[in-house]
């Protein structure tokens, strides 16, 4: 088949698929078998995988999950749902634990009590109460925004539709999750791949009279908004659910300490084959609500909170070969591609190998039969190979000296922070130099969490790279339109819709602006605290012109490694144009302090010295919050300057000097009407 043909199959597969999911989606009927339905989405993915021309949005590769449905009005969730970060190991736990005494200065042998509550794998929910009344429900949908599926939920068994306890909060958000046992699962006639999906897609059905044929039960584990609630810790909370009606799951405890976590995990886990629901680990809470209060959140996740996965499936296949990845920073990483196998549900065809001394470490080949491991949602991993099976002609695998997108050196740099060379090697060349390294750059910056453009895959990234449509960011504000309406697989509408896509996202905040830049070492969250820091683009874009970046390391929260990342960014000639270029084309909104009107409205503060029982980063969420600001110097800026023990004698004379105010802890919390 020529190049022609291959296109015409190919659009005439996805065409089919895009009927099917039409059908299913939209007037929820089934027009064709569910194998037949995965063969086609297999051909297609294997024809994309071959001939890297491929790409149309709608092809099973660029949507993911189930499409919103047309059915379901949207609506926000008065409280984000949030999402919970993962835990594999006891040092995972222990490490968690000991960011939650750091941020609240706790000593090492502070006792934390947690809830700890078997994770189900569910479809989550959130029920609005309203004076007793089930009022409205809505799915997760993307945390901010879900779908209303109030009707579904009503034909729920195990959500009470009337509470008239007298201490039902007069309005709360209950949420929990919806499923199916597994008993009942295998009773059913539908055609669904494992209990979960089959919850979903019985939510999601526009009947609700096709979605009480099957049995869904909900179990609940916290809230959302509330006004009324009288409870002060999450295994009250629980307790309390259960008074008021609600399912709540027989297994939750009460728990001090990481070792009788991990107790209770090994038992649970012993346990797990032989319940009725499928579980995929264990979530730990903090369980007092105000130490949950003081944590708050980082990014879209609790501090308090953690889900503890259970090991994952493992299963052997052969390694086929070992190709290179270059990421956005540069770094190489090592993938085995494996002969396909299903483990746990999934079908395998990759496996990270990590990097350079893993591979070295376990001597892995090509040609080598391997234990590959698939934990959680995490990229699957080659736990060891059967060096009794290797042939006797297998070669030691060569890790590339040179960059095999660009031929740049690699290298393993020097990290100030372990005071260790990486185990990572990376590509040596400047950013957009390296041809794979800025595709990479430009699909995080087309990211959910960036700019994320509606329609603007990573398929679109690397076919528009290949039509020299793009290469550095500002090209995509600067499209050719009337080129790509020409293209396979585009037409008018679907221009259209891009362009209007592209246009809607010009207006971003300096956060996620920030953010979307790909600085190494600058997550979301420390994206936010270079924003709230900068304030503004033209503060921010003023780091290309400075020579010394030190005093960057007064933002609490950046570090050494942060600084060096983000002056070897800025005194980079490329991001300068870059940011020049983004700068004509783009409306970066200025960052907005929380509040304008609080407590400390207006003043500004500066800690030297240790606080008692509250650390320097709860001390400037707690100023922050009050609407006040902290900087980083003595300066006649200054307003306050907070001293604890062991303070910065040069600062507090030098603050004095200046007439600035100097008050201890006890005089701070009082400015916020606290105590202690
Ligand atoms: S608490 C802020 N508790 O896990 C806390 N979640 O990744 C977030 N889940 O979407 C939710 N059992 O679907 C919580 N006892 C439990 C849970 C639980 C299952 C799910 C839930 C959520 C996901 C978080």
């Amino acid at each position: 088949m020529d190049k022609k043909e291959i296109k015409k199959l190919y659009n005439s597969k996805v065409n089919l698929l895009k009927k099917y999911n039409e059908n299913y989606f939209d007037k929820n009927k089934s027009i064709v078998s569910d194998k037949e339905y995965d063969e086609i989405k297999k051909e297609v993915l294997d024809l994309e995988k071959n001939f890297s021309y491929l790409v149309s949005k709608y092809s099973p590769s660029q949507i993911v999950g189930f499409k919103p449905s047309k059915n379901f009005k949207k609506s926000l969730h008065k409280i984000p749902m949030l999402s919970l970060g993962n835990a594999f190991s006891e040092e995972d736990l222990i490490n968690f634990e000991k960011r939650i005494k750091n941020y609240l200065s706790l000593k090492n042998d502070f006792k934390i009590s947690y809830s700890a509550e078997p994770k189900i794998d569910g479809i989550s929910a959130s029920l609005t109460f309203k004076n007793g009344q089930f009022h409205k429900g809505l799915s997760r949908g993307d945390g901010k925004e879900g779908e209303d599926i109030t009707e579904n939920l009503k034909t729920i068994k195990d959500i009470p539709k009337k509470i008239s306890h007298k201490d039902f909060p007069e309005e709360i958000d209950i949420r929990g999750e919806v499923f199916i046992q597994n008993s009942d699962f295998k009773s059913l006639n539908e055609k669904f791949a494992n209990p979960r999906n089959a919850a979903s897609g019985s939510l999601r059905q526009k009947n609700p009279e096709e979605t009480k044929k099957i049995p869904l039960n909900f179990i609940a584990y916290t809230f959302g908004y509330e006004s009324g609630l009288k409870v002060n810790n999450q295994f009250d909370f629980l307790k309390k659910l259960s008074e008021w009606g609600f399912k709540t799951n027989p297994l939750n405890k009460l728990t001090i300490g990481i070792k009788n976590l991990i107790k209770n995990y090994n038992e649970i886990e012993k346990k797990r084959a032989n319940l009725d629901f499928d579980i995929d680990g264990i979530v730990y809470k903090v369980n007092d609500f105000a130490t949950q209060r003081r944590l708050g959140n980082v990014a879209n996740a609790p501090r308090w909170a953690i889900a503890h996965k259970f090991s994952s499936n493992k299963a052997v296949s052969k390694i086929l070969d070992i190709e290179i990845q270059i990421g956005r920073t540069g770094a190489l990483t090592p993938v085995a591609k494996i002969k396909p196998i299903n483990i746990g549900g999934v079908i395998v065809s990759n496996a990270t190998l990590h990097n350079e001394d893993e591979i070295n470490r376990k001597d892995i080949r090509v040609g080598d039969t391997a234990v590959i491991e698939r934990a959680g949602d995490v990229i699957p991993h080659i736990l060891s190979v059967d060096k009794q099976k290797r042939l006797k002609n297998s070669k030691k695998f060569i890790f590339p000296k040179n960059c095999p997108s660009c031929g740049s050196e690699t290298i393993k740099e020097f990290n100030i922070v372990t005071k260790k060379v990486d185990a990572v090697r990376r590509c040596s060349s400047e950013g957009y130099y390296c041809d794979k390294i800025s595709i990479e750059k430009l699909k995080h910056f087309v990211s959910k969490e960036a700019f994320n453009i509606d329609g603007f895959g990573k398929k679109i990234v690397e076919n528009f790279w290949k039509l020299k449509l793009i290469k550095y960011p500002q090209d995509i504000f600067n499209l050719d339109f009337s080129k790509i309406e020409t293209l396979d697989g585009w037409g008018k509408l679907s221009v259209q819709n891009l362009k209007y896509s592209i246009d809607q996202k010009k207006n971003i905040s300096l956060e996620r602006f920030i953010y979307s830049l790909g600085i190494r070492h600058i997550g979301l969250e420390n994206a936010k605290l270079l924003s709230k820091h900068f304030v503004s683009f033209s503060e921010l874009k003023n780091l290309s012109k400075k020579t010394n970046y030190e005093d960057l390391l007064n933002i609490d929260g950046i570090g050494e490694t942060q600084v060096n990342s983000i002056k070897s960014f800025f005194s980079n000639e490329a991001n300068k144009r870059v940011l020049n270029e983004l700068e004509k084309v783009l409306l970066i909104k200025d960052a907005n302090l929380i509040s304008d009107d609080g407590l400390l409205k207006n003043k500004t503060f500066l800690v030297t010295g240790t606080l008692d029982g509250i650390s320097r980063a709860e001390v400037k969420s707690l100023i922050e919050e009050n609407s006040g600001k902290t900087i980083s110097s003595v300066s006649k800026k200054l307003n306050f300057l907070i001293i604890g023990e062991k303070p910065t004698k040069k600062k507090v004379d030098y603050a004095k000097q200046l007439e600035i105010k100097v008050i201890d802890q006890a005089e701070f919390l009082k400015m916020l009407n606290k105590t202690s």
